[in-house]
């Protein structure tokens, strides 16, 4: 099966990128968000982004606009259903990304594949929603899509060995370095990943160090190009509060516990990046 168009459902910070990457890999996209103007504000992004590109000498204008000129932006993802494959990346919660997929199943060709972008929910769980176990599979993209390049595909227990193939494929022709991991609560690199900013968070609410020596700890005693406390800004911290809780109710650990602070933060609307401050204030 060849996957020529693609269907992105949410436009955010990674839905974008995944449409962003997936045209400059030659395929037809179809972006869709909660409404059509939410989808134009995703391919704002885009342009930025390959308007730097541009900018450096990386890409030519025409390229550029080649690429954007194959980012359709639908006005919800019943106009765009008619696809290959259909790439998930709506907010993390397992109830609204399962009702996403129980609707798509009814409008997608029954061949088409579902892949979730989820950080951390069950794609077994997800798959059995959309009437397509064996062709459903998770696609987990790093942030920020166009520079990382892993892609951890995500094998639920019903998913085929063709359909897994297909997306290592796709992976690659997309530029990046798929590494097949089986279904289990947040993956591997979330699983390293997460505990370590909570921990971080736990560090800042007991006043053992700022937020700036926090981060500074990391990088020049680990080595890690990013402190936790800005990663989980650059994440989303409302994203952040999300894996972690599915983290905990998954295997009912308490070392998953979401820090009350992080709670705080994201009850306060402060987001990180996205909403221009969490730890750290952005412009
Ligand atoms: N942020 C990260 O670093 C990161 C990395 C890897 C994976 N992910 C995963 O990617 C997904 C998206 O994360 P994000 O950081 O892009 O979030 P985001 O908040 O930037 O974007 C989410 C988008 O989904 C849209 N949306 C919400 N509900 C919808 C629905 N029912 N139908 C259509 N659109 C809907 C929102 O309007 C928003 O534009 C999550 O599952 C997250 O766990 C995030």
């Amino acid at each position: 099966m060849s996957i020529d168009r693609i269907l992105v459902v949410g436009a955010g910070q990674m839905g974008s990128g995944i449409a962003q990457v997936a045209a400059e890999a030659g395929l037809e996209v179809s972006l869709a968000d909660l409404s059509v103007d939410y989808a134009r504000k995703g391919v704002d992004r885009i342009l930025k982004s390959l308007n730097r590109q541009v900018e450096k000498g990386r890409l030519t204008e025409e390229d550029k606009e080649d690429t954007v000129s194959r980012i359709n932006c639908v006005p919800d993802y019943s106009a765009g259903g008619d696809v290959d494959l259909v790439i998930e990346a709506i907010v993390e919660d397992p109830k609204v990304k399962s009702k996403l997929f129980a609707e798509l199943a009814s409008i997608c060709p029954p061949e088409a594949i579902f892949a979730s972008n989820t950080s951390s929910v069950s794609i077994t769980s997800l798959a059995r929603d959309s009437g397509r176990p064996d062709r459903f599979i998770g696609m987990h993209f790093m942030n920020p899509v166009p520079v990382m390049q892993l892609v951890e595909v995500v094998r639920g227990l019903a998913t085929s060995d063709e359909t897994c193939e297909i997306i290592v494929d796709l992976a690659r022709r997309m530029g990046k370095e798929p590494v097949v991991v089986a279904d289990s609560p947040a993956f591997i690199v979330n699983r390293m990943a997460i505990p370590m900013i909570n921990e971080a968070i736990f560090a800042l609410s007991e006043g053992i160090s700022d937020a700036e020596g926090i981060d500074a700890c990391a990088k020049l005693g680990l080595n890690h190009p990013m402190g936790p406390l800005a990663l989980g800004d650059l994440i989303g911290l409302d994203t952040v509060l999300s894996i972690l809780e599915v983290m905990f109710q998954e295997t009912g650990d308490p070392k998953y516990r979401p820090c009350p602070l992080l709670r705080r933060m994201v009850a306060a609307g402060r987001l990180g990046r996205k909403s221009g401050r969490g730890f750290y204030e952005y412009s």
